[in-house]
């Protein structure tokens, strides 16, 4: 099994280009779908989850024309299954935007179950919701999960929870329904926002994505067109952040400055500098940091999906900081590890982790539990004095593109090794450097 070897210590600077967002991908290849015409998609990030979509989307009969790395042409005219049932997909959560494209299009769709991080449950009662309130009918039968609708007609549906899931699900099968749909308490984050867009591009009637309501004009087909992702916010706060733990000096390029204000003004809080631009963001870090609280919300708070990555930085911060996980119930999963690396963190209850800062973290075999934790662990190994073996790095791979390479191009020393034999010769070559 392919593991992460990493050499801590050295301050990564200079410049990354950001690629395109997986979350707002993943909507967006299934949105694609739902024409039967091509639609062309861009700035794909290359990336597994992503891959494994593709891969599903081809095996409904759907073309699926990979121009090159970050492009492909989809057309949903071939389609001659609604039913999506693969060994991968299962261990995705975005397979369940083929639900809503598919219930939209076809008023049917029978999709695995899904799987994903296991960050806690992660419960689809407000997309089933959703979708009975547009007239479908769904069940769990086999693993699969089935919807069926005779007719799909718009409603006024008002969700429980903010769910960035069910809002891109239950926006794709409104935009084919009957009349019109108000979606309410709706997420607004900016993949929500990106999967409107092209929707829309499409020929689709939506207005108000990325504030709390949603409208919907159904209209009865959509059409082709031409899109391109936008960066990828989470991929670009993870790389802040580890200039933030190796008091390093990085501009992450290729972003929209706008979608990264909370992560942005939490390291000014704790002592980053940090230069906006453009379409770029520098981070410098020259000074021990200071201890926060932070909280986890929906967009524009501050992001789960950010959260472990904080929680590093902070294990290296002068004092007491809090984390509070507000969105999923389970997502502390790596504090054991993150511990074995020297850090003084504590989880209370469930959803509280309690960061006694230290001068140092220290090289250690630890294993990655998800994706953005995988994430953490790597900028914890950068940061940390000594040699770190991570395993299960296959989380990693689901969501970051190129990461070796993007680290090394900034001064990481880090290596994927396949073997005991390419472990020795890393850890004699580290002797030396
Ligand atoms: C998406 C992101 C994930 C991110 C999360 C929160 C994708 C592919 N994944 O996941 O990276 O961490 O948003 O920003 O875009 N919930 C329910 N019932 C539902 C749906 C959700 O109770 O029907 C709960 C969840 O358990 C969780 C909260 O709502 O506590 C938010 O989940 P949601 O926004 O749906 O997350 P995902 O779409 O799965």
């Amino acid at each position: 099994m392919e593991q992460y070897i990493v050499k801590g210590g050295n301050p990564l600077v200079g410049e990354v280009v950001i690629s395109g967002a997986k979350n707002a991908a993943l909507g967006i290849l299934a949105a694609a779908i739902m024409a039967d015409e091509p639609v062309l998609v861009s700035n794909l990030p290359d990336v597994n989850d992503v891959n494994v979509l593709l891969e599903a989307i081809s095996q409904t009969g759907a073309s699926v024309d990979r121009r090159d790395r970050h492009t492909a042409r989809i057309n949903g005219v071939g389609i001659r299954s609604c039913v999506v049932n693969n060994s991968y997909i299962k261990k995705m959560r975005a397979s369940y935007y083929l639900l809503g494209a598919m219930l939209g299009k076809y008023h049917h769709a029978e999709v695995a179950l899904p799987g994903g991080c296991n960050i806690g449950s992660r419960p689809i009662d407000q997309h089933l919701k959703g979708f009975s309130a547009l007239g479908a009918v769904g069940r769990i039968q086999n693993g699969m999960i089935i919807v069926d609708a005779k007719r799909l007609a718009g409603a006024r549906i008002y969700f429980d929870k903010v769910s960035v899931g069910a809002t891109i699900n239950v926006m794709l099968a409104a935009c084919l329904a009957e009349g019109r749909t108000i979606l309410e308490n709706v997420a607004k984050e900016p993949h929500v926002v990106d999967v409107a867009n092209l929707l829309n591009a499409m020929g689709a009637n939506i207005k108000g994505a990325g504030t709390d309501v949603i409208r919907i004009d159904g209209v009865e087909k959509l059409h082709g067109a031409d899109y391109s992702v936008i960066p990828d916010q989470i991929e670009a706060g993870t790389y802040m952040f580890a200039a933030a733990a190796t008091k390093g000096d990085i501009t992450v390029r290729n972003v929209i400055p706008k979608h990264l204000d909370c992560l942005t003004s939490k390291l000014r809080e704790i002592g980053c500098e940090i230069s906006e631009f453009d379409d770029a963001v520098r981070v410098v870090c020259k000074k021990r940091l200071r201890c926060t609280s932070v909280n986890t919300m929906p967009y524009p708070g501050f992001p789960t999906d950010m959260q472990p990555q904080m929680v590093v930085i902070l294990s290296l911060a002068e004092g007491t900081s809090i984390v509070t996980e507000s969105i999923f119930e389970n997502r502390f999963r790596y504090v054991g590890e993150l511990t074995r690396m020297g850090a003084n963190v504590r989880v209370e209850g469930s959803n509280i982790a309690i960061i006694n800062g230290i001068h140092q973290l220290s090289g250690a075999q630890v294993s990655v539990p998800d994706l953005r934790a995988g994430a953490a662990l790597v900028l914890a190994a950068l940061a940390a004095d000594g040699i770190t073996v991570l395993e299960d790095i296959e989380y990693i791979k689901r969501g970051y593109e190129d990461f070796v390479e993007k680290l090394s191009s900034l001064g990481g020393v880090i290596e994927t090794v396949d073997s005991e034999k390419e472990i020795s010769k890393f850890r004699l070559k580290a002797v030396s450097m």
